[in-house]
């Protein structure tokens, strides 16, 4: 959501509970500037609080920027880090996960809950690891693709192929069979790793049907199918699909896997997410790097003590989930909770309800999240004890300072720490968030607080020098942190191009951003073409490409436009191919189109058929004249329109939605 420039710089709110916590803001910026000053030494000291099979010999290589190496010369392992470390301690018996599926009886309990302990996994992980070397064969640096629900299932393969050094590809199970298959090709998977199906919002996804159409444009070796539900109509390919139970079977209940050294450097996986032009790009992130950034935010960030119940609401499917459901709270020994189903069901107090039943103390979620909740209204929290809450975090989007204020009072009761935690899936993890579990600066409803330590962050005018408090800019970080990305997958020159070039030396986010006299910084959304709807990560090339691929689109923009729920959703003006009229069916065709094409997150909230674009005399789109036309702002400059009566027609197409719009309610 685009916030207005002028900021609530000076509304400090602090609270009893953490009074312990608390610094003033200027001993906050001498602290993080200290972190800085021996930045190297900073860094391998935090690198040190995790365990190496082999220390490193160097903290950070910079000989070849901007492809940094973290932790030269280090070896480690993540399903080591995650398990091993805790089954010779005390937390062998402590819980891991407390899983909860999303079916109800009809006195609203669950009816499927499942308890793993660290001892647990660590069979689980130690048996899938060998299932998928000694079945399937795979080796260091294979991919695997994993195409699966919200169960424990997930990280439990995730962990396993980095036991033994292959390279995950998670696609988010609300993803279409074209945008699996794309992910499936461009990582070029040996495996894909899927479930029958799984529940939501009270119905059956059969996510094997999807995997099937996908895999008829891209080949795998083999699928391992997951049985979630017991599905019997399953399809299965003969020689190539297998039950996951069926491949289990000859697998020792005490199977080993030795953990594979792997070097810091070696890639643990690929997350692909939308860019402003082009194929989503396959993220790549590293081992070490990204494991020291994971442990180091957890324990900032989150405070993560072993009393804790700690539930982060992401899918795995996006990076949150890869970093702060799998990795992170597994690190560092946290008993956390994963829940399979849709927020809201049956009633919209589930996530209280689960809050209550396990008694959570640390919640991270979505500023979308919250502002449903705020929608249905105080008495569902209401209804349930939350006075465990000590700590709730959001991510994925700026949020409003309202929705800021509903989640501290009506969920927290006023007595959480509280941050809109920035990061972004090329980060790896946190790096703007207040750090309650170090010292806690005071917080203001709406930002994202001061930099974490060790980072380096800043707002740039667009001559590249930093932005003066109070100025809008572009969000910068000017030195490289542990859990950065390495590269593209498949494509090096694009990793330089979309991250490096726009000011030499330094990281380019692509996010707008304000800092304040605190050195606070508030990001205000994205500077590109991209949108988040949601806080799903989206395109707005990605949508246009499913828009033109049905046969009745000549052309297609996209623009975001603020929704009072999810932020940001996607509206399309389109024009049509000789021959095809205008109306609510293909309108309605058009959504279904896109739904197929990319996913449900993406569907086109409005669609306006015009008979031409606004472009530049160069044939370049003017989407900002289309959002200004959509929100009612300003036009700004047109001096480079070609044409001015595409603008009225667009307009005159919205007016006449919004009229309609209007007459129905
Ligand atoms: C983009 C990255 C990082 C986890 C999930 C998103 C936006 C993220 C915030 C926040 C304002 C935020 C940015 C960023 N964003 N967190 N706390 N306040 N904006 O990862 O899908 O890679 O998206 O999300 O625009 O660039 P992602």
């Amino acid at each position: 959501m685009q916030r207005e420039t002028e900021l609530p710089f000076d509304t400090y709110v602090m609270n009893e509970k953490w009074q312990h916590r608390y610094i003033s803001p200027v001993d906050y910026a001498k602290f993080h500037r200290q972190t800085l000053q021996d930045f190297e030494t900073f860094w391998a000291n935090v690198a040190r609080e995790i365990e190496w099979f082999k220390p490193f010999e160097k903290v950070l290589d910079d000989s070849n920027p901007p492809f940094y190496k973290w932790y030269i010369g280090g070896r480690l392992n993540l399903s080591y880090l995650a398990v091993d470390r805790h089954v010779k301690t005390w937390r062998k018996n402590k819980v891991a996960i407390e899983w909860e599926g999303e079916p109800v009886d009809e006195d609203g309990n669950p009816t499927e809950r499942r308890r793993l302990t660290y001892y647990d996994l660590y069979r689980e992980v130690n048996r899938v690891a060998y299932m998928l070397k000694s079945n399937f064969g795979v080796k260091k640096g294979d991919r695997i693709t994993l195409y699966l629900p919200m169960i424990p299932e997930l990280p439990i393969v995730m962990l396993a192929a980095w036991r033994i050094g292959a390279i995950t590809s998670v696609v988010f199970s609300g993803f279409s069979a074209e945008a699996l298959a794309d992910r499936i090709n461009d990582a070029r998977a040996k495996i894909v790793v899927t479930a029958d199906g799984f529940w939501r919002r009270g119905r059956v996804v059969k996510l094997k049907e999807i995997v099937d159409m996908a895999l008829e444009k891209v080949p795998v070796e083999n699928v391992i199918v997951y049985s979630r539900l017991g599905l019997k109509d399953t399809p299965m390919t003969e020689g190539r699909d297998y039950w996951w139970h069926k491949a289990m079977r000859g697998v020792p209940i005490n199977a080993y896997v030795e953990p594979e050294p792997v070097e810091s450097e070696h890639p643990s996986f690929i997350l692909y997410t939308s860019g402003t032009t082009g194929k989503p790009k396959g993220i790549v992130h590293d081992t070490g790097g990204w494991a020291v950034h994971a442990y180091a935010t957890m324990k900032w960030v989150f405070d993560v003590r072993d009393e804790d119940i700690y539930w982060c609401t992401a899918d795995i499917g996006w990076v949150t989930g890869h970093t702060y459901v799998v990795l992170g709270p597994l690190m560092v020994g946290a008993t956390e909770v994963m829940y399979e189903g849709a927020p809201d069901y049956p009633q919209p107090d589930r996530w209280w309800s689960i809050v209550e039943r396990y008694g959570v103390t640390i919640l991270y979620t979505s500023p979308t999240a919250i502002r449903m909740f705020m929608r249905y209204g105080e008495e569902w929290p209401r209804r349930h004890d939350l006075s465990t809450l000590r700590i709730i975090h959001s991510v994925g989007e700026p949020i409003n300072p309202e929705a800021w204020r509903w989640m501290y009072r009506v969920l927290g009761g006023e007595k959480t720490a509280s941050a809109s935690t920035w990061w972004m899936t090329e980060t790896g993890g946190i790096v703007i968030s207040h750090a309650p579990g170090l010292y806690l600066a005071p917080m203001k409803p709406g930002t994202n607080g001061p930099p974490l330590p060790g980072f380096e962050v800043d707002v740039f005018t667009e001559d590249g020098t930093p932005a003066p408090p109070g100025v809008k800019g572009y969000l910068v970080i000017k030195r490289p942190w542990p859990g950065m990305m390495h590269t593209i997958w498949g494509d090096p020159e694009r990793y330089v191009k979309t991250y490096w070039s726009k000011f030499p030396n330094v990281f380019y986010a692509g996010d707008y951003a304000i800092k304040d006299q605190d050195g606070y910084i508030w990001v205000l959304g994205r500077a590109d073409e991209v949108i988040k709807v949601a806080g799903h990560r989206l395109g707005t090339y990605e949508l246009e490409s499913a828009l033109i691929s049905h046969k009745a689109v000549a052309e297609s923009a996209v623009v975001g436009v603020p929704d009072p729920i999810k932020g940001e959703v996607p509206i399309a003006f389109v024009t049509l191919k000789q021959g095809y009229q205008p109306g609510d069916e293909l309108r309605k065709e058009l959504r279904a189109h896109v739904r197929a094409t990319i996913g449900p997150v993406a569907e086109p909230a409005q669609i306006f058929f015009v008979t031409k674009l606004p472009k530049t005399r160069s044939g370049k789109i003017m989407r900002r004249l289309l959002r200004a036309v959509a929100t009612n702002a300003p036009l700004g400059d047109v001096t480079t329109l070609e044409d001015e009566a595409s603008v009225e027609e667009a307009k005159k197409a919205y007016e006449e939605l919004r009229a309609e719009v209007r007459g129905h309610e």
